[in-house]
């Protein structure tokens, strides 16, 4: 086999990688995208997180959002994550952690799960996958819980507050309508 080839082979599955990676979950309901710093910056203080709260962090990718509520913050974090590669990485970071044992790192479909302990709720999801989600948070979540979600808002629904420069949408459930609309 010629060193071109070697290479040729290589940059195929590096390619493929990384678009499993980064696009299989959508058939779930969102692809891969880390939240940038400044964004989970601006969730956590926006739902004044702290020691007190149970955060559930809906797709929870590689744990931009887990991590830093847990050992800055010293939230329980429950993250929940279905696609297996992330959740190797979640595992191998809580392991590492100086706050593992408030970290709960749960391999399963979000819109499964059971989330009636959570105070706050964390989520980066599509919209399709928010909209299909707003019943089961109807259904679970205690009275003024709170649902912070960076880049998609609910539709029709007036947030509690918003950081227009981060992208972060931050609830208090149950979702009030925005005005002039029927929501
Ligand atoms: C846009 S990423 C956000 C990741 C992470 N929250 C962060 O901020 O870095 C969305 C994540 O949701 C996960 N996801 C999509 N559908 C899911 C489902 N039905 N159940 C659990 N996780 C899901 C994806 O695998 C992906 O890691």
């Amino acid at each position: 086999m010629t060193l071109t080839a070697l290479l040729l082979g290589a940059l195929i599955v590096l390619v493929a990688g990384t678009m499993y990676f980064v696009f299989a979950s959508f058939v779930f309901g969102a692809g891969y995208q880390p939240t940038p710093r400044r964004s989970v910056e601006a969730m956590l203080e926006l739902a004044r997180v702290g020691a007190g709260d149970t955060v559930i962090d809906l797709g929870a990718g590689t744990g931009a959002v887990v991590f830093r509520a847990a050992e800055r913050l010293g939230a329980r974090v429950v993250a929940v994550e279905v696609e297996p590669l992330r959740v190797l990485i979640l595992r191998l970071r809580r392991r590492l952690s100086p706050a593992r044992d408030r970290i709960t790192i749960v391999w399963g479909d979000l819109f499964r799960r059971d989330f009636r302990d959570a105070s706050v709720v964390a989520l980066f999801l599509w919209p399709g996958a928010m909209e299909r989600l707003r019943p089961i948070l109807d259904a679970q979540l205690r009275p003024g819980a709170r649902v912070v979600s960076h880049y998609h808002p609910f539709v029709g629904a007036q947030p509690t507050a918003n950081d227009p420069g981060t992208k972060v949408f931050l609830y208090r459930w149950p979702l009030e309508p925005a005005p002039g609309t029927g929501t």
